[in-house]
Formats: C-alpha cells, sequence, structure tokens
C-alpha cells in the first residue's frame, strides 16, 4: 500500500492552482541530524515535502513555478555518487528525480546558489515557511539581497513573502481517500499492537517489554517506526503525560496506559488504552475506567460534519466534570467546578489533535478566529482522560496514583464518523476477557 507517483503530481498541481502567476514556492526537505560520531539518527522525512514529492532523500529542496514555460516542477537533490553510495546507500540523482518523480526538471543541490537567484528574479510573489530553518531563511535573505544589488541591471527581486503553511496544510487536513486507505491500515496494525501488549501483560514484567512487544508488531506488520516515542506508563507514571522512560517493573494491582501508534508510509497512528497489569479491573479502577470510556464514546458519537471543534472538548469536560462529582473527586456543583476550571486537575488536556501525517497534523483548529467546523475527510484522537496525582491529599486514597487515557482515531465522514482503531477492546468485560484468553 503506497501513495501513487500521480498523486504527488496532482497534489503539486493542486497547491500550484492556488499560487498566482510570477510567484515561487520554495519547499527544503528534512536534514540528516548526527547523534554522535559517525552516528546519524534515523532519517524522516519532512511531511510537507514528502506529501509533494515521495521523495525520501535528505538535502534536497522543492521548487514550484506555476506557469513557466520551461518547467513548473524543479528539484535539487543530492548528485549520484559511486563512493558515497558504497558507504551510506542510493541517491537518485537528478536524473532519477526527474525520471522516477516526473519533476519537470532537477539539479544537484550544490548548484543551488548559482541557479536560484535567477528563478527568484522577476517574480512578485515567494511561498517559503519562514522561521522553522534559520540557516535556510539566512540562505534565502541572501538570494534576495543579490537580486536586490542587480535592480539597475534590470534585475526584479520579489516584494512579498507569504507563508507557505497555510495554503499546504488545509490540503495535508482534508485526506483524500488513499490516505484515509493508509490510516484505515495504520489504525489496524497500530490497535493489533495493543492487543498484543494485553496478552502478553503480566506482573513484573517492565514497561520496556510491552513497548518492544507493541514495536516488534509493527514491524512485522510493515510498519517499521512508531508514529511517536512509545508511552507505557504503570500505576502513577500514567499521570505524567509524555513518560516514555518505560523503565519500571509492572505491578500487580496497578493499571497500565500504552500511547503508542506506528507510522505507515508516513501516516500515524494514535492509540491509548489503559489496563490492568493483572487482567482484573478493582473496583475504583474499574469506576473510573467507566467514567473516561463514557465520555469518550459521548465525543465519538457527536463527531460529524458542522459540529465545532470545541463542541467535541466541551462534551467531555462536561461529562467527566459531572462524573468526577458523582464520585465525589470534585465538591462543586458542575457549573462551578467547569467555570472555575476545577476539573483540570485531573482532566489537564485537550480532547485530541489532528491527525495525519504527523502525529499532531498540520491544519488551523480556528477560521477567522472561529472554532472550526468538522468536515469529511478530517482525521482526529479522542483521546479524554483522568489522572490522579498520588500526592493528592484532597481525595479518598482509593483514587491517588490511578491515571486513565482512552484514545481512538477517527475519521470524519458525511454522515458521522469512522472509528479506525476499533480492533483493541476498550469496554471492561471485553479487556478482562481478552486477558484472561492468553
Ligand atoms: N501520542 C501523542 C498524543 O496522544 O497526543
Ligand atoms: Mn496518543
Ligand atoms: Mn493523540
Amino acid at each position: 500500500m503506497k501513495i501513487d507517483l500521480d498523486q504527488f503530481v496532482a497534489r503539486r498541481k493542486a497547491l500550484m492552482s492556488n499560487m498566482p502567476a510570477d510567484s515561487i514556492a520554495i519547499i527544503p526537505s528534512a536534514q540528516m541530524k548526527q547523534r554522535n560520531n559517525d552516528v546519524e539518527y534515523p532519517f524522516r522525512q519532512d511531511s510537507s515535502f514528502y506529501y509533494l514529492t515521495g521523495f525520501n532523500e535528505p538535502d534536497a529542496m522543492l521548487l514550484l513555478i506555476p506557469g513557466r514555460a520551461s518547467g513548473e516542477t524543479v528539484l535539487f537533490c543530492r548528485e549520484r555518487d559511486k563512493l558515497m553510495e558504497i558507504w551510506n546507500g542510493y541517491r537518485s540523482g537528478p536524473d532519477g528525480a526527474v525520471n522516477d518523480f516526473a519533476f519537470d526538471e532537477a539539479h544537484a543541490i550544490g548548484e543551488i546558489d548559482d541557479v536560484l537567484p535567477a528563478l527568484l528574479n522577476g517574480m512578485s510573489r515567494i511561498y517559503y515557511s519562514i522561521g522553522q530553518d534559520e540557516e535556510l531563511d539566512q540562505q534565502i535573505r541572501h538570494w534576495l539581497n543579490l537580486i536586490r544589488g542587480k535592480v539597475r541591471q534590470g534585475a526584479v527581486a520579489p516584494t512579498e513573502l507569504v507563508m507557505l503553511d497555510h495554503l499546504l496544510n488545509e490540503m495535508r487536513l482534508i485526506k483524500g481517500t488513499e490516505e484515509q486507505d493508509l490510516m484505515r491500515r495504520a489504525g489496524e496494525i497500530s490497535a493489533q499492537g495493543h492487543v498484543k501488549a494485553m496478552e502478553l501483560c503480566k506482573p513484573g514484567l517492565m514497561e520496556y517489554q510491552l513497548e518492544a512487544e507493541i514495536l516488534h508488531h509493527f514491524a512485522m506488520q510493515g510498519a517499521r517506526q512508531p508514529a511517536y516515542s512509545t508511552i507505557v506508563g504503570g500505576g502513577s507514571n500514567a499521570c505524567i503525560l509524555h513518560y516514555i522512560e518505560n523503565d519500571q517493573p509492572l505491578a500487580d494491582g496497578d493499571l497500565v496506559l500504552i500511547d503508542a501508534g506506528c507510522e505507515l508510509e508516513h501516516y500515524a497512528g494514535d492509540i491509548t488504552r489503559t489496563f490492568p497489569v493483572n487482567g482484573q479491573f478493582s473496583e475504583p479502577q474499574a469506576a473510573l475506567y467507566s467514567l473516561v470510556l463514557k465520555a469518550q464514546k459521548a465525543c465519538i458519537d457527536l463527531a460529524k460534519p458542522g459540529v465545532l471543534w470545541d463542541a467535541v472538548h466541551d462534551c467531555s469536560v462536561e461529562v467527566l466534570t459531572k462524573g468526577l462529582i458523582e464520585l465525589g473527586l470534585l465538591k462543586e456543583s458542575l457549573e462551578e467546578a467547569i467555570t472555575a476550571g476545577s476539573y483540570r486537575d485531573f482532566y489537564m488536556h485537550r480532547i485530541g489533535h489532528w491527525l495525519g501525517m504527523d502525529v499532531h497534523d498540520v491544519g488551523d483548529y480556528k477560521v477567522e478566529n472561529q472554532w472550526r467546523p468538522l468536515e469529511p475527510g478530517m482525521v482526529m484522537t479522542i483521546e479524554p482522560g483522568l489522572y490522579v496525582a498520588a500526592d493528592n491529599m484532597d481525595v479518598d486514597p482509593c483514587w491517588r496514583g490511578i491515571g486513565i487515557r482512552i484514545e481512538d482515531d477517527i475519521l470524519i465522514t458525511e454522515s458521522g464518523c469512522e472509528v479506525l482503531t476499533a480492533a483493541v477492546p476498550k469496554e471492561i468485560d471485553e479487556i478482562e476477557a481478552l486477558m484472561a484468553s492468553a
């Protein structure tokens, strides 16, 4: 399962159709990052660059120049190099980029200083996401100054610099059918990974051993990398929202919270499940868990086209706060607890985020300063949680140190939403039955 070359070409065309004549877009690839001597971090292509190119090498730059007679799409990339390829692997080179990725023109990246100022000359507008790469920001300023220095010889310097993010992010926010298929599969693989962890779990295992089980499953299913650092938090570690140490033993009687998702062809899954290490929820664990599940289901029921982004979050706040009052964790009235924000002692994050090539994907949450209505093709997470700090002396001791989050990925459809991650159980009896049968 892969995005076809036609799609990448169509995306470039669609972006250019939103750019005026005499404009140019500059989109850089990601760079390799050094880890320590002679060792680099695994390469992950920049999502926007990949979205438009399908080209998976560092040290590259895409230019889009709508209406340019001699070629609208230009790629700069690494040259072929026999020695470097023996050491570090295959490079497409400019000829390969044109033949295999359908660019109109390609050059060696080393020629960019010679070629780019001439391409910028006469353009009125540059589309570029300034502020993400200081070195490139400076390089672009340098190229502009070169043109400005030649105005008396007839050069015409661009007058407008426009953030590219907005146009591109809106495209990435609405997923096409091929993207939906990939995300459905990323959701399935991620879900099965969580099932494996539930099946393996028992007291005494280390948190990182559940992580290893999940990552092994992802890779065996064709998704080599996770979409983000896996969180496996036993007991009160679940109350640390970005806990990734994962180095503690799992204790009998505790819950374990796992937040893990695979990355498949640059698309993310993002699932959280919380379950008992010994396979059986205690009463207080079940009470809090049932409340989070109720909120999560209410939000999923609500999510459909036209519903405002914030309304989904507000739904989670209302259900959770009401339940916290019923369980005695909050003492105020519903209105007071929501207005004063005291529920935030237990629910301190938002209901979710856009999901796509980045786990916290691009796309505005407000349009003209209003919360945005959901639209078919958007993918988002629904992930309410409750976290009772181990040192919270204001609550009954039975609640202390319990952290619960339940997270699924949903695709907004014409009439409602599709849960992409339904293949891992979240009902208490289903989880207990799965763990008992393992
Ligand atoms: N795994 C990151 C998140 O749930 O937002
Ligand atoms: Mn998550
Ligand atoms: Mn998430």
